[in-house]
């Protein structure tokens, strides 16, 4: 069993925990931005095939103590890095986290660089080279007072990306957080699905991809595919048995609007990207001319809240107009709006039945649940 730890947005540390017990991980425990669980090689590939809220995947190699640079270096080149690179392979090291005497992480990642590339030097004279864009390892170092975790990132790239979306809109969610919101609106691919600020339609797209059970890792690499014991069969298995699961029916709406019609044009985009067009309805529509879809379902929006897009005080009506809507036209519905502005969302001018605090991207933000009779 190995002990991985995977990260995530600050506030969503109980969603992945789920998550990943969903997947078979062991000794589950959430803390701040990040999820420790144990597992064998067959689950770090599961996670980053399955996961829909997790950044990045990290198996912990070793803990050492780094009181200091020289310390760090000495414990770095007390390891057999000869189990995880070649000469041949590229590396690059990424830190996080700091102490009195290493308090820049730059510095710190190429102490632990310089400390392995010796090491290989007074080994056979070959060193491997470094590659920050897409190295064959990515090493990821987190400085925890006097020691430093060493972790090979299982990754590559943070798992928001699922390589889906060649297009972006103005202000787009990550993939990530509308796995995430859609977990926490409880939304289950019986009930349809509204987005009707959908912007590059991020939200209607995770819940496709969920609705029909596919797996969100499959357009993508992942970093443990060039590690030295890569399990291609294992892999393989896993995709097919991933493919094996998937449906092909949705019985339910999803659907996504915005008035600007670039941003559906690159909705479009990204469902022809993912294979999804014929499973997510895409239309131009100005908020005020919605109605909903069936009697029953789940909306969620992410309307502008003027950090981003927009400003504060004329964002006001929009809020009151989503409150009259959603009280006069969407009664059987539950929905939920993501904001970064209390201010804002009193404007809405309905109870709110839950509030969830999370963060989109830096900004702290609020998810506000209606219940609507
Ligand atoms: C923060 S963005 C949503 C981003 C989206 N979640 C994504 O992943 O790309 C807000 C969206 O609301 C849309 N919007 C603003 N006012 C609107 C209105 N009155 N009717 C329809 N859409 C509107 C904007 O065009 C913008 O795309």
């Amino acid at each position: 069993m190995n002990n991985y730890f995977a990260t995530v947005s600050r506030g969503l540390e109980e969603v992945a925990a789920k998550e990943l017990i969903g997947i078979g991980a062991k000794d589950v425990r959430p803390e701040f931005t990040g999820v420790h669980f144990r597992g064998d090689r067959e689950l770090l590939y599961k996670a980053n095939l399955w996961t829909r809220t997790t950044f990045r995947i990290l198996m912990q190699i070793a803990r050492i103590k780094s009181f200091n640079s020289d310390e760090l270096y000495r414990n770095v080149q007390q390891l057999d890095w000869s189990k995880y690179l070649e000469p041949e392979m590229t590396l690059a090291v990424t830190c996080t986290g700091k102490n009195k005497n290493l308090n820049h992480t730059h510095f710190t990642a190429l102490q632990i660089k310089n400390a392995i590339v010796d090491w290989q030097k007074c080994r056979g004279g070959k060193r491997s080279s470094i590659d920050t864009e897409n190295p064959d390892l990515l090493i990821n170092a987190h400085i925890d007072q006097k020691h430093c975790i060493l972790s090979l990132d299982s990754s590559g790239s943070s798992l928001h990306r699922r390589g889906y979306r060649p297009a972006i809109g103005a202000a787009p969610m990550k993939e990530t957080l509308a796995a995430a919101l859609l977990d926490l609106a409880e939304w289950t691919p019986d009930l349809p699905f509204l987005d009707p600020m959908c912007g590059s339609g991020t939200l209607p797209i995770e819940a496709a991809l969920k609705g029909l059970n596919i797996a969100p890792g499959l357009y993508r690499d992942f970093g443990f595919q060039t590690w030295l014991d890569y399990d291609r069969e294992l892999w393989q298995s896993l995709l097919k048995e991933a493919s094996d699961r998937q449906k092909h029916e949705l019985n339910v709406p999803i659907i996504g609007s915005d008035r600007d019609l670039n941003a559906i044009r690159q909705a479009f985009a990204n469902a022809e990207a993912s294979g999804l067009e014929d499973y997510v309805k895409f239309a131009r529509q100005e908020l005020s001319t919605i109605e909903a879809p069936a009697d029953r379902g789940v909306l969620i929006c992410n309307p502008p809240y003027g950090v981003r897009l927009g400003k504060e005080a004329e964002l006001g009506e929009l809020y009151q107009l989503l409150g009259d809507i959603f009280k006069q036209r969407f009664k059987g519905w539950t929905a939920y709006i993501l904001t970064g502005s209390m201010k804002l969302s009193k404007q809405v001018g309905l109870r709110t039945s839950k509030r969830i605090k999370l963060y989109n991207g830096a900004i702290p933000c609020t998810l506000l649940k209606y219940e609507l009779y």
